[in-house]
């Protein structure tokens, strides 16, 4: 069984999620149901992975009923807006066939349209057609913000962590303020870059160095202790800190070799030797208090009309 997090609503999370970044069409659907039936209980997707479709397919397909899966998905900057994310809450409905969503998070804070955001995911969340909401990529200054406006905090931060980058700031501030957190690319994403040139011009960072967690030598000596592979060290160094995890993979060895992560445990001398590796501070993705978007009224005014699913609903 995997274990889950009580929310701050009552609402049991689990803390294994299967993340789907980068999985696409068939190989999506695939994946995602191979991961149920292997045990996950949980799928974690975005409206910009393009994918909600695929993955509502997998979740349909395999063993499991409905009410035994827990759906994530997070909401596409550029519909935030209160408006706009009543409508992107019924778009990822009609793209996944789902009749409610278990999570729903803003995916990035950025400048100043995530209360209105979070003021329509405050009202779907009391109408039942989300269970639980939350933030993505939010600092303690956002998540104040959504709390004093709405005088709901956010259920769940996910926010990139891994043993090169631990962000104590927002540790504290969700622990003191019963945020779940879940780690998203817990395995550092295998040492990739993740830079979208495209949004280099709005400000946001250039290209980033990285590091494959995996292949750090002191996780690789804590792992052959334990006859464990350097990723399944990682995600219960992740667990044991109690944060939620949501690796990918596209591989099935791999898929289920990163859920087998309940049956050891790493004592305080190696977490603390993990800890000392977050002084690195490597960060792969974007940073949420520089990270800026266009919206949708600002693309169609610019010219660039998003393209549509096959529902008609904005992409
Ligand atoms: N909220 C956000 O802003 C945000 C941002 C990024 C990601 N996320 C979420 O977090 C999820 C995970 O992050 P991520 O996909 O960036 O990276 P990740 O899960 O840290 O790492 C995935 C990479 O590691 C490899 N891998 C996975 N398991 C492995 C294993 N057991 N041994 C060796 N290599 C392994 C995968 O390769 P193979 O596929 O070849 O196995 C892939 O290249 C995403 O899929 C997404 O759902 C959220």
């Amino acid at each position: 069984m995997i274990p889950v997090k009580k929310l701050s609503n009552g609402v049991e999370m689990p803390v294994l999620g299967f993340g789907t970044w980068k999985l696409k069409d068939e190989k999506c659907t695939e994946m995602v149901k191979y991961a149920l039936d292997i045990g996950y209980p949980a799928i974690d997707t975005a409206q910009v992975y393009l994918n909600e479709e695929a993955v509502g397919e997998g979740i349909r397909q395999s063993s499991r009923k409905r009410e035994d899966v827990f759906f994530t998905s997070k909401i596409r900057n550029r519909f935030q807006g209160y408006d706009h994310t009543l409508q992107a809450v019924e778009a990822t409905l009609t793209r996944t066939g789902l009749d409610y969503i278990d999570l729903f998070l803003i995916h990035w804070p950025g400048e100043n349209m995530y209360v209105p955001t979070w003021k329509a995911l405050v009202r779907m969340c009391e109408e039942g057609m989300i269970r639980s909401i939350g933030v993505s990529n939010f600092y303690p200054e956002h998540m104040e913000t959504c709390a004093q406006e709405t005088g709901v905090m956010p259920m769940v931060n996910q926010i990139e962590m891994h043993p090169y980058l631990m962000q104590y700031e927002v540790v504290d501030y969700c622990r003191q303020n019963g945020v779940f957190l879940v780690s998203w690319s817990p395995l550092s994403a295998g040492g990739q870059t993740r830079q979208d040139p495209k949004t280099s011009a709005l400000g946001n960072t250039g290209k980033i160095p990285s590091g494959n967690v995996m292949e750090d030598p002191v996780i690789c000596e804590i792992a052959k202790h334990h006859g464990k592979t350097p990723a399944q060290t990682v995600l219960r160094w992740h667990v044991q800190n109690g944060f939620g995890v949501v690796p990918k993979s596209s591989n099935p060895d791999r898929i289920r070799q990163n859920m087998e992560l309940f049956d050891f445990e790493l004592t305080l001398d190696e977490m603390d030797q993990i800890r000392e590796l977050t002084k690195k501070q490597i960060r792969i993705g974007d940073d949420g208090r520089t990270y800026r978007f266009l919206l949708l009224d600002e693309l169609i005014a610019a010219g660039k009309e998003p393209k549509r699913d096959r529902f008609g609903n904005y992409l």
